[in-house]
């Protein structure tokens, strides 16, 4: 039998700057949604990838004193070496000036224009170069100069130029019927709510294609122009999917931050449906990190480094902080002393103490030899309660994308584990009653080894080494390998420390 198939992505990431904490943020969340859907018997394709054509890129290039390729071709390194140090498991870093995607882009156009979609005329009217985004004059915000900014408080620009239009007017009542029928296409509720009452206050047409740089894919049929880098950049999805007609199209789940919620489900689905083609399931936009809740910025000198916090931290603890901490959908913040605090109670003290503790005392009384389970008592039972509630939770939670609520879930496990530990005092059993002490550990270790399974999604190379101490076979750790415990007499290698506790100095 065929496995079900998810195709997962992130935004692509402009690349005019160095990666910070926002795009590590969006690939280790998506990450943990590919991990567990592969882990769950999916065959999953996930995309990630670079926005790199436009004005804003072109600026940046022009400002650094290169051509625009060979800027986008060095700033491009450190958002793939961010990829490599976080774990990211992506199928395809798609870079929108690869070959193929300059194809897929022109022929999408042309069957948005064979629909009769696009006209030519003329653009007046405000863009933000930060946003790369078009704004009507009654959205715009006053600055604290007076000056008018964008919604977002980026500054706007008065532009006048020729232009080919998208009659992404002629939408609105097909995407308020989109909204009505999948309301799922827009989590979580509150950024629903805001884009249908968007797109309900009436759409204006969208100016696609611009004449007065050239940093673009080029319009077919009217090379004066390029096409709007938004326009060019959603389709990187489709060419992530093998193309128009693509075997991976449509996409399961788009992850994005909610500041492009508006270009993934108001012109986005707009676009597909003029060129005819199947919408995406999900649009799941998720909140800003800041780092001590204050919003990264060059002349506040707060914007960090991810790579330096993953060298700092090491890569799981700094993924575990930022799923655990940040309640998926919301805003969160980030800080050293959190992240120390926050990895040492649910790391060193839960889930590292738990294997820690049954591992070296089956390695120093039981010769590293996988235990016999004996008929459960009371305790066991209630163990076995608190995992049935506790995996059921963490699967509804995955499945609904709240992955804090996951982690909560996995923690009560932890906690329910630690606790029968406790409760039956091994320690205690190895002076008046082995065979017991042997059945706890067992029972011990079975728990821990449900609890790493199911972690794995968030922290895959630490609990990788978890299950080889657990002598958990390669082909058992999916979860269809849940219910298949060790078998007893197996000999564990020897344990050793994952989660060490940190100091801020450390
Ligand atoms: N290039 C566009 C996306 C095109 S998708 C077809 C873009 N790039 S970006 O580099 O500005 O942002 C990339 C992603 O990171 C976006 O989803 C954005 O919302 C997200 N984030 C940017 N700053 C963020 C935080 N501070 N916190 C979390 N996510 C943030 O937008």
């Amino acid at each position: 039998m065929s496995k079900p198939r998810f195709y997962v992505t992130t935004a692509i990431a402009y690349p005019n700057g160095r990666p910070h904490m926002g795009h590590a943020y969006e690939v280790v969340t998506t990450d943990v949604v590919a991990r567990f859907k592969r882990l769950d018997g999916f065959d999953v394709r996930f995309l990630t990838g670079t926005d790199e054509h436009g004005l804003k890129i072109d600026q940046a290039a022009r400002a650094a004193g290169k051509p625009p390729k060979a800027y986008v071709d060095e700033m491009v390194a450190p958002f793939q070496a961010l990829d490599a140090a976080l774990g990211i498991s992506f199928d395809r870093f798609i870079r929108t000036t690869d070959t193929d995607h300059k194809a897929l882009v022109q022929a999408l156009w042309q069957r948005m224009a064979a629909n009769g979609d696009l006209y030519l005329g003329r653009y007046e009217g405000w863009y933000s170069v930060r946003d790369e985004a078009y704004y009507d004059e009654g959205e715009l915000v006053a600055g604290d100069d007076g000056t008018k900014l964008s919604p977002q408080g980026t500054p706007v620009e008065w532009t006048v130029e020729e232009s080919w239009f998208f009659k992404l007017s002629a939408y609105q009542d097909r995407l308020l019927a989109l909204y009505e029928a999948h309301p799922e296409y827009i989590q979580p509720l509150s950024r629903f709510n805001e884009m249908r009452a968007f797109v309900a206050g009436g759409l204006s047409d969208l100016s696609v294609s611009r004449t007065s740089f050239t940093w673009g894919i080029p319009v077919p049929g009217d090379e004066r122009h390029v096409m709007y880098v938004w326009l060019d950049a959603l389709a990187n999805y489709l060419t992530g999917a093998g193309g128009l007609d693509g075997e991976w199209w449509p996409a399961d789940l788009h992850v994005v931050g909610k500041d492009v919620v508006r270009f993934h489900t108001v012109y986005w689905p707009a676009f597909l449906m003029s060129a005819g083609l199947p919408l995406p399931k999900t649009v799941f936009g998720h909140g800003h990190v800041l780092n001590r809740g204050e919003k990264m910025s060059k002349s506040l000198g707060n914007v960090v480094d991810p790579a330096a916090m993953v060298e700092r931290f090491g890569v799981d603890r700094l993924r575990w902080f930022l799923c655990r901490e940040v309640a998926f959908g919301e805003d969160g913040s980030y800080s050293d002393d959190a992240i120390v605090e926050r990895t040492n109670a649910d790391l060193a003290n839960g889930i590292g103490n738990l294997a820690q503790r049954s591992l070296s005392m089956v390695a120093k009384n039981l010769g590293g030899v996988m235990p016999v389970r004996g008929e459960a008592g009371e305790s066991e039972v209630r163990l076995k309660e608190a995992f049935m509630a506790g995996s059921e939770a963490y699967f509804a939670a995955m499945n609904a994308l709240a992955l804090h609520k996951a982690l909560d879930a996995l923690m009560s496990m932890v906690t329910a584990a630690n606790g029968y530990f406790a409760e039956n005092a091994p320690w205690a059993l190895a002076k008046t009653d082995v065979t017991r002490m042997a059945e706890v550990l067992a029972a011990t270790l079975d728990a821990t080894r449900r609890i790493v399974i199911l972690t794995q999604p968030f922290m895959p190379s630490s609990t990788a080494q978890l299950l080889d101490q657990l002598g958990v076979s390669a082909e058992l750790r999916d979860f269809s390998g849940l219910n298949t415990p060790v078998a007893a007499g197996a000999q564990l290698p020897a344990p050793a420390g994952v989660f060490p506790r940190i100091t801020l100095d450390s």
